[in-house]
């Protein structure tokens, strides 16, 4: 090993040793030479002894300096950081039941220094409803020998709550009994109070969030059930008046058959109530499609798609693996309602000329695809506009999901997923 490289206390004892060695074999030779006489020689001899206790004691002080500046700096490191942290060093012992305390610890637990201070005392200060937790922890590091580390609450003698953060470690003796404690205790009431806060917001949101959802649930179904209402009052109330007034217009006519002047004048009337009955019923589609009541949401999808083709222009497939859906009426109405909306989207956005809608059901879940080969979302997918987050809200208040892709091949894939038996339904 190099000389450089070994410890600095050990070169100077190394050094030390060299040159005392080096000394004591030639300073008496040198003596003997130098002096004349015998009562010289003492006198050299006399003076050899000074320089050597000069020399060992100057060597003893600027070591033992260059010690203590060095702890002094440590020191100061250490009690900034431990100031700064708000953090004291403890140490127990378990023998004479002393218990050193750092000047933070003082400050920590708002005690006086001169305070006798035991671990009963210090046992004492904390929670009680914490108290009980720390002591259990406390045995249980010491009988499996790992660190013990707990967050808990002290009432400082003023009547203050603290919260601290204790970690500390045992050394034992050669039968592994508990010889000393060392640890450290840092005052954490400020993250944890912040941390406190932190939960009670998210608390809050979270609740407001389900609010919201419950809320947003709610007009959906209010708006469905009113639509469906409005629907039936249009398409029955206003459709069979209208009939009525065909069907008394067509026996008018057959009885005026001698007037043809009067029969002409009724002939655009008679179209007149033909387009409104007609209007009357795209209205009442429009509100709610009286297939989803009647014949169920397969049959219901099925005619969206056609529809959706005729108007558009762009083809629109249809496929299930089931004759019918096993959903109740809000899982119908959620399933029905994303597809009118994604093929919306279709039109408005994507440029496809094809679309693939699948259904398909499983032992647990019904799941829709609907599969566009348009020019596909871009920096729009995963985000998404209110359509979307309507449709991904539809989906999640009955316990489904929504999800939306950009297959490789182009285009987009929506893909809604509705529990058979959800949650909460009304
Ligand atoms: N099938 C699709 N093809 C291409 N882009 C789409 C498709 N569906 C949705 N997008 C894009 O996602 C955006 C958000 O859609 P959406 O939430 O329904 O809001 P909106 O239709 O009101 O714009 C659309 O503006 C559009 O850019
Ligand atoms: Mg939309």
């Amino acid at each position: 090993m190099k000389f450089s490289r070994l410890r600095f206390d050990l070169r100077v004892a190394l050094l030390y040793m060299v040159f005392g060695g080096l000394w004591i074999l030639f300073s008496d030779r040198i003596m003997s030479d130098l002096a004349a006489d015998k009562s010289t020689l003492t006198t050299l001899q006399t003076y050899k002894g000074w320089a050597f206790v000069l020399a060992s004691g100057l060597m003893i002080y600027l070591l033992l300096r260059r010690d203590i500046v060095e702890r002094k700096k440590i020191d100061l490191r250490l009690s900034l950081a431990l100031s700064a942290t708000r953090t004291g060093v403890w140490e127990w012992d378990t023998k004479t039941n002393a218990v050193f305390w750092s000047p933070e610890c003082y400050d920590i637990v708002g005690m006086d220094r001169s305070t006798e201070k035991t671990l009963g005392s210090f046992l004492q200060l904390i929670h009680p409803d914490d108290v009980g937790r720390v002591k259990a922890a406390f045995e249980l590091s010491l009988s499996t020998r790992k660190l013990f580390a707990e967050d808990f609450r002290i009432v400082r003698p003023g009547g203050d709550v603290l919260w601290l953060h204790n970690v500390g470690k045992a050394e034992y003796d050669e039968n592994g009994r508990p010889l000393r404690l060392t640890g450290t205790m840092q005052d954490i009431t400020k993250r944890k109070h912040a941390e406190q806060e932190l939960q009670r917001s998210e608390e809050a949101i979270r609740v407001s969030r389900e609010r919201l959802r419950a809320l947003s649930g709610h007009l959906q179904q209010v708006r469905e059930e009113e639509r469906t209402a409005i629907a039936r009052e249009v398409h029955d109330e206003l459709g069979q008046q209208l009939t009525a007034l065909k069907m008394d217009l067509a026996l008018l006519q057959k009885r005026l058959r001698s007037n043809t002047d009067a029969i002409e004048k009724l002939k655009p009337i008679l179209a007149h109530v033909d387009h409104a009955i007609q209007t009357v019923r795209r209205i009442a589609t429009a509100l709610r499609p009286s297939i989803l009541d009647d014949f169920g949401l397969i049959a219901a999808l099925e005619w969206q798609a056609n529809e959706f083709q005729r108007r558009t222009g762009i083809t629109c497939a249809f496929e299930s693996d089931v004759e019918q859906a096993a959903l109740d009426n809000a899982g119908s109405t959620a399933l029905f309602r994303i597809f009118q909306e994604s093929l919306t989207n279709v039109v408005r956005h994507s440029e496809a000329t094809h679309v693939l809608s699948r259904l398909h059901q499983s032992e647990h879940d019904v799941t829709l695809e609907i599969i566009d080969n348009g020019k596909g979302m871009g920096t729009h997918v995963g985000v998404g506009g209110l359509g979307i987050l309507g449709m991904r809200e539809r989906a999640e208040l009955l316990g489904g999901a929504l999800d939306i892709q950009e297959p490789t091949g182009g285009g987009v894939t929506v893909m809604v997923k509705i529990p058979q038996h959800a949650k909460g339904r009304s």
